[in-house]
């Protein structure tokens, strides 16, 4: 069974369920400071988990494309991937433990046909110091269930507890989570490695067992003094991994050959060499694989590749790509023929890739010539530093910062000029420091748990829908938004427009969100379906689909609101509690990209 037949039984079975199906949501999420890109199904579901009512009801299920940036150096192995789908299925204080672990089980058992005596499951076994209670209730649900009492184990915080943030002790105040139970499949004819310990077990990383289901029971959430309350609803948060129930409906152990098998034929005939010749070989092929796939889906979803933040991710992926497909002779300029395997592959469950293939193959095409160029003068840099007949720490950090050279193409194109002194500890060194800095840097930027739900952020994102207003206003009906980051201290609007903002056109922007903060108007939530919003012109954000019914805030009533948007909120109730914060001001504008502006703003 492929994996496109897993996510149509899937989402069919929970609606068989009572369950509404969500689009996916965008891999850039909108209104949450706290990351980069979307890189688990319950992420844009947070504020209903913590207690809002979802216009779409309390039962439901999706499958959502998620990437995860962490993961783009374990690439390479036969299960990590950087983009993958997370099926997942929601209650919003409806169904507990017992629907929940049925529900699965009978999906994967009887829907996807897997066979029972493979299965294993886990349990929490309880943080007594936090007094946090161990989960027998689930294991009696599964003995129940028929799982053999041997095929389910306990375990503590640091396996079956899910949060955004991980263990109990690192959630920050306002963050939900709690504890979980695991799925795991057992590859039986893969041998236990006792490299990774005496005795194997589901949570073992030797690969005989694969994890491809999580149900999170969401109940708790963590206090301001560390201690933890229960939610207003107990929600169960289910996120199961598409592609890996692909491989093990198939009993495959390699993700690639069961999802990526398109890219794989492509690269095989343009470079004349097997996937399964070597191990390096391997590797190269499962890294072009999954980097060109997460590129294309980071692309149509409106990132593109550049030298900060999002866009440097997508031109590492690019990069990286390249560069594998150089070590396997592929020949320049076929990345870009790969989009339309993947686009084939995708195009029925997500219809605006195909809409966009043009463009992304443009922008692979692009970067891989720019790539190619910046390649170019680093040769020629290396060139120099080698005419003193050693290549030092420094000169190879900089032909990887500045050229992007990894230490290895550094070694060769040494050793190509009869140089075999490169300070490799050196660069080492200074590429540690270096990943320390960048490290706190980011962390420092999405640092802030919920930040999105503070009384700080939230007065900034219903400054932002008076600004996106303004802007229609003093510069034209063709502004739309084209990315948004709101944080305690300042909200950031992407915003589609050509030109430089005058002094005059900034003035009047900022005269007219403070005019409507004076004006103190009612901010209101309506759920309705799709249509209606559109009807009334509702701002959507860029590329986004939304499922039939869907949540709009308005600044005044409908019938004669100042400015309507798509939105999940949160909001303040009127706009004068922004102004007891201060005055709105622009701090900065400036180009983003071609054609898109952003502006930096604050209330002070
Ligand atoms: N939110 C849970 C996860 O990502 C289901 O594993």
């Amino acid at each position: 069974m492929q994996a496109s037949e897993i996510r149509q039984k899937y989402l069919d079975f929970f609606v068989s369920k009572g369950h509404t199906v969500l689009p996916s949501s965008p891999l850039v999420p909108e209104n949450d400071p706290t990351t980069l890109f979307t890189g688990s199904g319950m992420q844009p579901l947070v504020p209903y988990l913590l207690g809002k009512s979802h216009p779409s009801g309390n039962r439901l299920v999706d499958s959502q494309k998620c990437f995860r940036s962490m993961d783009i150096e374990e690439v390479g192995d036969n299960r990590h991937t950087t983009f993958f789908e997370m099926l997942g299925n929601w209650s919003l204080g409806d169904y507990f433990k017992q629907e929940q672990l049925s529900f699965v089980y009978e999906f994967l058992t009887k829907e996807v046909g897997l066979p029972k005596e493979r299965l294993w499951v886990t349990c929490f076994a309880g943080e007594e110091a936090l007094n946090l209670p161990k989960d027998t209730e689930s294991f009696e649900i599964w003995k129940k269930l028929g799982m053999p009492e041997d095929h389910i184990c306990y375990y503590g915080s640091n396996k079956n507890w899910w949060s955004r943030a991980g263990v109990p002790e690192n959630m920050p105040a306002g963050e939900p989570g709690g504890p979980d139970s695991e799925i795991f499949y057992e590859f039986t004819d893969i041998v236990h490695n006792p490299e990774f310990g005496e005795a194997c077990h589901p949570n073992c990383d030797c690969g005989r067992f694969l994890e491809i289901g999580n149900s999170v029971f969401m109940q708790y959430i963590k206090n301001t003094d560390g201690t933890f309350g229960l939610l207003p609803k107990q929600n169960v948060d289910f996120g199961g991994g598409l592609e890996r129930i692909a491989m093990v409906a198939q009993n495959n152990n390699d993700i690639f050959l069961v999802n990526h098998g398109a890219v794989i034929k492509h690269l095989e005939k343009v470079c004349g060499k097997r996937y399964a010749e070597s191990a390096e070989i391997t590797k190269a092929f499962r890294i072009v694989a999954d980097h060109s796939k997460a590129a294309v889906f980071l692309i149509g979803d409106g990132v593109k590749p550049g030298p900060v933040e999002r866009g440097y991710v997508v031109r590492r992926l690019i990069r990286r790509a390249v560069r594998f497909c150089d070590q396997l002779r592929v020949p320049p300029g076929e990345l870009g023929a790969l989009v339309e395997a993947i686009v084939a592959q995708y195009k029925d469950a997500y219809p605006l890739l195909e809409e966009h293939k043009g463009n992304i193959r443009l922008e692979l095409v692009q970067e891989e010539e720019r790539f190619r160029k910046t390649l170019e003068r680093g040769i020629k840099e290396l060139e120099r530093f080698a005419g003193d007949g050693a290549i030092t720490g420094e000169d190879a950090f900089q032909l990887f910062t500045t050229y992007g050279f990894p230490l290895e193409l550094i070694i060769e194109e040494a050793g190509m000029r009869g140089i075999k002194q490169v300070d490799i500890e050196g660069f080492k060194e200074l590429l540690k420091k270096h990943s320390e800095l960048s490290r706190a840097g980011s962390e420092q930027k999405f640092k802030g748990g919920l930040a999105d739900t503070s009384e700080k952020t939230t007065r900034l994102h219903t400054a932002h829908h008076l600004l996106l207003k303004a802007l229609q206003i003093v510069l034209g009906p063709e502004v739309h938004q084209r990315g948004s980051n709101i944080t305690q201290e300042r909200l950031r609007i992407d915003f589609s427009y050509g030109q430089k903002m005058t002094p005059e056109q900034k003035a009047e922007v900022e005269r007219i969100v403070n005019e409507k903060i004076k004006e103190d108007i009612a901010v209101v939530q309506t759920l309705m379906p799709k249509e209606e919003a559109e009807k009334l012109g509702a701002e959507h954000e860029f590329g986004a689909k939304y499922p039939d019914r869907v949540s709009v805030y308005s600044v005044g009533p409908l019938d004669q609101a100042f400015s309507i948007e798509f939105c999940g909120g949160p909001h303040v109730e009127h706009t004068g509690q922004i102004g007891e914060a201060g005055v709105f001001k622009i701090q900065k504008e400036e180009a983003v990209a071609q054609g898109v502006r952003r502006i930096k703003a604050v209330i002070e």
